[in-house]
């Protein structure tokens, strides 16, 4: 591994499957080997749009394919955890679209055969990856702003209605909560970790999913986090981190952040900015390789633990508004 490329495999030809494809065939050091899809037709599409070598007429075939080092999972969040099991039981090392699963329980059988066969898992929540959000981390490590005290974080679209789309579905897991609230918990995980109170409110969509959705945690230190996801109007996409000697503002979109302004107590705002590489997904995809390179079965930026702790924070969110 340490001097060939890294060959994935792309299960799934949607939407995002496209645009991380692309960015894949931005990188030095990454080939993409092969494409898998429910249908022949879809993946030799697919493979013949962006120059991929093999394409495969099933996700078997794809997770079988002995020329793929790592799977990138795309299909829409239910289907997650069954091409992934077919993946690591192949020995195929996964990166796997957020949310990993639709349940913490799911995730947690997911991270067990990943140890059981020794095979690198790692959820796709490539904010975490992002260079100014490596930033944030490492000035608050600092101390640069003091105690984090309130993370505020939004993440909330407008997609017209449509019962069949995946974001509306309920068969296909959507809901603001799954596909967004991923992201907002995310970014208060790493400064604050598991909260010790969990506080939602949400209205549904005519299909039952959350559709606007408003989280309150609280942390033992006596911090809290405010956090909002929806479907039903577009939010600034902005993320303040205030602490006890100053804030951080993550500029929008915080999921994908530019710029990056740091505010201590009584003095001059600091602005920080990154360009960034490609649509934003290379950072997760070269973590993959170093981790690979290392002979690491899970990342230490996210490891699969957080992730199931992330879970088991939605599960009680979704349980709170589902009763
Ligand atoms: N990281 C990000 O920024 C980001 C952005 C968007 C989405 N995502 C995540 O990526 C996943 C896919 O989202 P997407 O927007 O790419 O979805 P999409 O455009 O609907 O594509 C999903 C693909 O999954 C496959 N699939 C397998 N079973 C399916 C089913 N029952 N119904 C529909 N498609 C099925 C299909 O590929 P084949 O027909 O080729 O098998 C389909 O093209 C979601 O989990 C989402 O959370 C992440």
């Amino acid at each position: 591994m340490a001097d060939k490329s890294l060959r994935w495999g792309i299960l799934g030809t949607g939407g995002i499957a496209r645009v991380f494809t692309e960015d894949l065939l931005r990188l030095d050091g990454h080939e993409v080997a092969a494409v898998g899809s429910r249908s022949p037709g879809t993946a030799g599409a697919f493979a013949e749009r962006h120059g991929i070598a093999r394409a495969h007429g099933s996700y078997a075939d794809l997770a079988a394919d002995p020329d793929v080092d790592v799977v990138y999972i795309a299909t829409p969040h239910p289907m997650h955890a069954e091409p992934a099991r077919l993946c690591l039981e192949a020995g195929r090392a996964v990166l796997v679209e957020k949310p990993l699963t639709t349940t913490a329980a799911g995730a947690e059988r997911l991270a067990a055969l990943a140890r059981e066969r020794d095979v690198f898992a790692m959820e796709a929540m490539w904010t975490r990856f992002s260079p100014l959000v490596r930033r944030l981390h490492s000035l608050v490590g600092e101390g640069a702003i003091g105690e984090v005290t309130a993370v505020y974080a939004d993440f909330s679209i407008a997609p017209p209605f449509d019962p069949e789309h995946r974001l509306w579905s309920a068969e296909l897991a959507g809901g603001a909560l799954l596909d967004l609230g991923c992201y907002v918990l995310s970014i208060a995980w790493p400064l604050l970790g598991a909260p010790s109170t969990v506080q939602a409110t949400a209205a549904t969509a005519p299909t039952g999913v959350d559709a606007n959705t408003g989280v309150l945690l609280g942390y033992d230190s006596g911090a809290v986090a405010l956090l909002h996801c929806g479907l039903m109007g577009e939010s600034p996409h902005t993320a303040t981190i205030v602490g006890t000697k100053g804030r951080i503002e993550l500029g929008a979109p915080f999921y994908r952040p530019t710029s990056m302004t740091l505010t201590r107590s009584g003095g001059e705002a600091e602005t920080f900015t990154a360009e960034l590489a490609g649509h934003g997904y290379t950072y997760q995809a070269e973590e993959v390789a170093r981790c690979l390179r290392l002979g690491l079965t899970e990342s230490p930026l996210l490891p699969l633990d957080e992730t199931v702790a992330v879970l088991r924070v939605i599960d009680e969110i979704s349980g709170s508004f589902t009763k």
